[in-house]
């Protein structure tokens, strides 16, 4: 499975974000755009960004009931992006409901994964807020094995899950880690964060990374580095 630095295109307009890919020239990049950049632009920020050649993961997390996200699903399909997350907390029903609406005609369909639980939700909270009793830990490997079971390709997780998830359900289901930082760089609002060249040593397959890049004073040099260090050096 390739390797790839993907990067948070948290903008909060299409202006900023085509901006910032300026700043790349004409290399080809794999970008996130999230709800903030979407809800604002819609799908035409997302065919810009295609037209220029770039890979595109939306995140846009779907959680809804399974008939409802089948449908959404179909809609995001014709986007032409190349991967698409939901909720695992929808059930495996929902999880499966989601394949179908995504699969095209022709048998092809953008990767899909899932979120299981979002780095913000602590085990306090989950526990008292949502009744989940089990331990955090525990119930992202048992939601991973969820969407492995309904035939997802991976789930979103932070590095240091990474392998505990590839030994359950296998080195081929992808593990798309973001809370990333340099070594030598602040950690902003992430709290568990790994270096690019840690992520790929803990078996991740794409790091997500937004500020260490899209703040850096070059852009192009610091993703670079994320490349040098996760795609090239280390094993
Ligand atoms: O700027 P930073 O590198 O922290 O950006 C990480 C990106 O990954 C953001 O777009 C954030 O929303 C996203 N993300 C995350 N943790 C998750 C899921 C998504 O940080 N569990």
């Amino acid at each position: 499975m390739g390797k790839d630095v993907i990067i948070a295109l948290d903008f909060k307009s299409g202006q900023e974000a085509l901006a910032f890919l300026d700043k790349f020239k004409d290399r080809t990049l794999y970008v996130k755009v999230g709800m903030e950049l979407y809800y604002a632009e819609g799908p035409s920020i997302i065919q810009e960004i295609k037209k220029r050649g770039h890979k595109l993961f939306l995140d846009l997390k779907l959680h809804d009931i399974p008939n409802t996200v089948e449908k959404a699903m179909a809609v995001l399909s014709r986007l032409d992006v190349d991967m698409v997350n939901l909720h695992a907390a929808g059930t495996i029903e929902m999880m499966k409901a989601a394949l179908r609406g995504l699969t095209r005609k022709d048998g092809s369909r953008p990767l899909l994964i899932a979120v299981t639980q979002l780095t913000s939700t602590s085990q306090e909270r989950m526990t008292e807020e949502l009744l989940i009793r089990e331990k955090i830990d525990d119930v992202v490997i048992k939601y991973a094995e969820n969407a492995d079971i309904a035939g997802l390709d991976g789930v979103v997780c932070s590095p240091l899950e990474a392998g505990k998830i590839h030994d359950v359900c296998g080195t081929s289901f992808l593990t798309v880690t973001p809370g990333v930082r340099f070594d030598d760089a602040s950690k902003g609002d992430q709290v568990r964060v790994t270096t690019p060249a840690k992520a790929k040593e803990l078996g991740s397959d794409y790091i997500v990374v937004g500020r260490p890049i899209t703040q850096a004073e070059d852009p192009a040099a610091a993703y670079d580095r994320c490349v040098k260090e996760f795609v090239e050096v280390s094993k």
